[in-house]
């Protein structure tokens, strides 16, 4: 093999799928559509729909490349990126991860169990701690493609908790998620959610 072809490669290995730069300022133009849910700038207004400010650009790709393809369903979203290209996508993903995401409280009564459950998971259970993957400060890993959930709704982060318990939502490389929500109660669930919602960059 020529050293051309194994670089290249090495880069799908490492990057998945291939995509061309994104452009923000492009990006912008693209996401009217887009701005009734989640907010102009990426901060939803609404429990539900997640925010998308400050969200690392691997993840939103990834993301929008599921939900085109079905491999993640979001109902609300049918039909949305059908015309998008590749590029389309990557515009929009490097817009919104420049935005800056706002961050909410988390409920007084569950900081303290929410809390222990990022930062050290539950060892009896053999739930990993999330700081591994999402980070201390919850911005996630960009590199890996790891989302950044500092900030999040509660409200959204427990529906995804409960979808990947459910195997509702199975998009995950290696089941990473499933596997966790899986050992999860939904006390749990809901505590790590409100702890998520008051965890800022
Ligand atoms: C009618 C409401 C609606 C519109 C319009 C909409 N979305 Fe969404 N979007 C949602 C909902 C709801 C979810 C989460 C579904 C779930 O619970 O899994 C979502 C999820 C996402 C996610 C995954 C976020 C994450 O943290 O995993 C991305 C990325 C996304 N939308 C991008 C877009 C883009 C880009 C547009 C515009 C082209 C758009 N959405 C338009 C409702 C909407
Ligand atoms: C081994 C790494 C790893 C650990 C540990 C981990 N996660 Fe994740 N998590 C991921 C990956 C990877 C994804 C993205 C899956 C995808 O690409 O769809 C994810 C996605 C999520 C999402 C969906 C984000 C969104 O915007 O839709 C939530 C919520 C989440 N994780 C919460 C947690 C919580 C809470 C913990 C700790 C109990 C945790 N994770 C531990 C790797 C991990």
């Amino acid at each position: 093999m020529n050293k051309l072809l194994i670089s290249l490669l090495v880069t799908i290995g490492i990057t998945g799928v291939a995509h061309a730069a994104g452009d923000a300022a492009a990006g912008k133009g693209k996401t009217a559509v887009c701005a009734a849910c989640h907010g102009a700038d990426g901060n939803s207004a609404i429990a539900n729909f997640p925010k998308l400010a400050g969200q690392n650009e691997k993840y939103l790709i990834k993301q929008m490349d599921d939900i085109k393809s079905g491999k993640r369903p979001v109902v609300e979203m049918t039909g949305l990126l059908d015309a998008m290209s590749d590029q389309d996508i990557a515009d929009i993903a490097a817009y919104f991860a420049k935005q800056n995401g706002t961050v909410g409280h988390a409920a007084k009564d569950l900081v303290e169990q929410g809390q222990k459950i990022y930062r050290a998971g539950i060892a009896s259970k053999g739930v990993a701690a999330c700081t591994a993957c999402h980070a201390p400060t919850g911005e996630g890993n960009g590199q890996a493609g790891f989302p950044a959930i500092g900030g999040q709704h509660a409200a959204y982060t427990e529906k995804q908790l409960q979808a990947f318990r459910k195997g509702e939502r199975n998009n995950d490389p290696q089941q990473m998620m499933q596997d966790i929500a899986a050992k999860l109660s939904d006390a749990e669930m809901k505590a790590v959610s409100s702890y998520i919602q008051g965890l800022s960059k």
